[in-house]
């Protein structure tokens, strides 16, 4: 796939630290190393694990902070002195070394996380072995905070091209982790497969009412709460408080040169709509096109916008 002769793609691809193909997915490896790799299709997943699933930047640490605190029954004192990265396990952003020695050692329930695609997930977590709860984010909006994103990383090369030739990218499925539509449609076809193992929400949802997601999460995941607690969770992951919580918005993570913060904060917007603020009329007229195309027939009908 680095062969093709799309120039816009290979200096992309360029630009990725250790950039590597996994099932023909692309796939940084500066913190995904091809030992992790080797080892995803036979990772053994309990049936009691909780797995967070999305495309980057449609609300992981959002939905992951959600989870922690509802099997915390809402005691934030239990999470405000733990970074969430050692509460819920990213599967394939690994360790550098015994990454998945380490999973087999955290006690059940395991909260995990991860990006990648349906095909990439381990055998028995596409034989829906345990629940999982795939978050979808408007794309448009998804584009525009995956651009920043990329121009934060480290580990995505500091993205230094225009806007314009990112969201061509992530049209065409060239980015880091693959297609947003082929991502999104999978998984929704998994869930519609299996209703009662996969949660679809989508960050929107989240954003609209979110003790109500809160509550239906909590429900889903067979961990009623009372409504105080409900209440208390959900203005712990108000935007405005995550944004200020050194527990998940990486201000103050063991190694900081992952993230170049002077471009972006990880915590940036937290808002539904801010592409229009980047998508020119003829960009927005050619997404709508791709996006009716690609999502035609699939029954996905999200509204994106309140
Ligand atoms: P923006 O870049 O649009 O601000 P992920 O965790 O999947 O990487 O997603 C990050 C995106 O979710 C960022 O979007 C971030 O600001 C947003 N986000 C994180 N916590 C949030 C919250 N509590 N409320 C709203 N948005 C949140």
């Amino acid at each position: 796939p680095l062969l093709d002769n799309d120039p816009v793609k290979a200096a992309y691809v360029r630009c990725i630290p250790k950039a590597q193909f996994y099932k023909d997915v692309l796939l940084q490896g500066y913190f995904v190393p091809p030992y992790i790799l080797q080892g995803l299709e036979e990772f053994e997943v309990r049936p009691d694990d909780i797995f967070i699933i999305t495309y980057p930047k449609s609300g992981t640490t959002w939905t992951e902070e959600i989870v922690s605190l509802i099997f915390n029954d809402g005691d934030t004192k239990k999470v405000q002195n733990k970074l969430l990265f050692y509460r819920v396990h990213h599967l394939e952003v690994g360790r550098p070394i015994g990454h998945f020695r380490y999973l087999r050692k955290v006690k059940s329930p395991r909260l995990m996380a991860t990006h990648l695609p349906l095909n990439c997930i381990p055998r028995q977590l596409r034989q829906s072995r345990c629940k999982i709860i795939y978050v979808v984010r408007n794309p448009k909006d998804n584009a525009v905070s995956y651009y920043h994103h990329h121009r934060m990383s480290t580990f995505l090369g500091n993205y230094k091209g225009p806007w314009d030739e990112f969201l061509t990218l992530f049209l065409k499925g060239h980015l880091v982790y693959g297609s947003w539509f082929d991502h999104v449609l999978t998984y929704w076809k998994f869930h519609l497969d299996h209703p009662d193992k996969v949660l679809f929400i989508s960050y929107e949802e989240l954003k609209i009412d979110l003790e109500k997601m809160v509550e239906r999460i909590a429900n889903f995941l067979d961990h009623p709460l009372p409504a105080e607690t409900i209440k208390t969770i959900a203005s712990h992951c108000s935007f405005d408080q995550m944004k200020n919580n050194n527990m998940v918005n990486r201000e103050q993570l063991p190694v900081t040169d992952f993230f170049d913060m002077s471009q972006s904060k990880f915590m940036r917007k937290g808002i539904i709509g801010d592409w229009k603020n980047y998508f020119t009329d003829d960009q927005n007229q050619e997404f709508e096109t791709v996006y009716k195309e690609k999502m035609a027939g699939s029954g996905l009908d999200f509204v994106f916008e309140p």
